[in-house]
């Protein structure tokens, strides 16, 4: 399944509101987490990324109606970036399918960092593959997308609370239609 623009505008419709396995629902989860993309200078494909990068989620809510089993590894990046490909291109896509990898490695060599995630991310972590051994550190880090993953995934932490101020969805679809291909 591939989706288009209007799709992407349906499923945060659709599913925005639900709370997945964290706190603050998937929409300010989106929002919250492209706005401090933006705050940090971040590049137009990045802002996108940050603003979809758990759509893999919305996709799974939508194909079981709703009924998801969270303690299930959803492998929401890797459909995520699949579903994303035919309208935005890597620079949008890669750091998306690599937004789990990256937490993987930031726990790795951060432990403040494992400190700091959400309780839905620290029970994912394991069904994720847990910590990195060395040898999957040095591939990661020979990503090209190796440092935007990494920039995502601390927004994505970051974009968790309850009180940051946020644009509306509708303030991204300019700057959507823009990076699509
Ligand atoms: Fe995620
Ligand atoms: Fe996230």
């Amino acid at each position: 399944m591939t989706l288009a623009l209007d799709n992407i505008y349906e499923l945060f419709e659709k599913w925005g509101s639900n709370v997945y396995d964290e706190k603050i629902s998937q929409i300010d989860h989106a929002l919250q987490t492209a706005t401090l993309a933006e705050q940090s200078g971040s590049n137009d494909e990045l802002v996108i990324a940050a603003l979809l990068h758990d759509i893999g989620h919305l996709v799974h809510l939508q194909n079981e109606n709703g009924k998801v089993n969270i303690s299930v590894n959803d492998s929401h990046e890797a459909v995520g970036a699949r579903v994303l490909a035919n309208i935005f291109s890597p620079g949008v896509t890669a750091p998306i399918a690599l937004h789990v990898e990256a937490k993987r490695y930031l726990c790795t060599i951060e432990p403040e960092y494992f400190y700091s995630l959400s309780l839905g991310s620290v029970h994912s972590l394991e069904t994720q593959g847990g910590l990195m051994t060395p040898d999957e550190m040095q591939r990661f880090e020979n990503h090209p997308s190796f440092l935007a993953a990494v920039a995502l995934r601390r927004w994505d932490e970051g974009g968790k609370i309850t009180n940051l101020k946020v644009a509306p969805f509708a303030y991204y679809s300019e700057l959507m239609s823009k990076v699509a291909r």
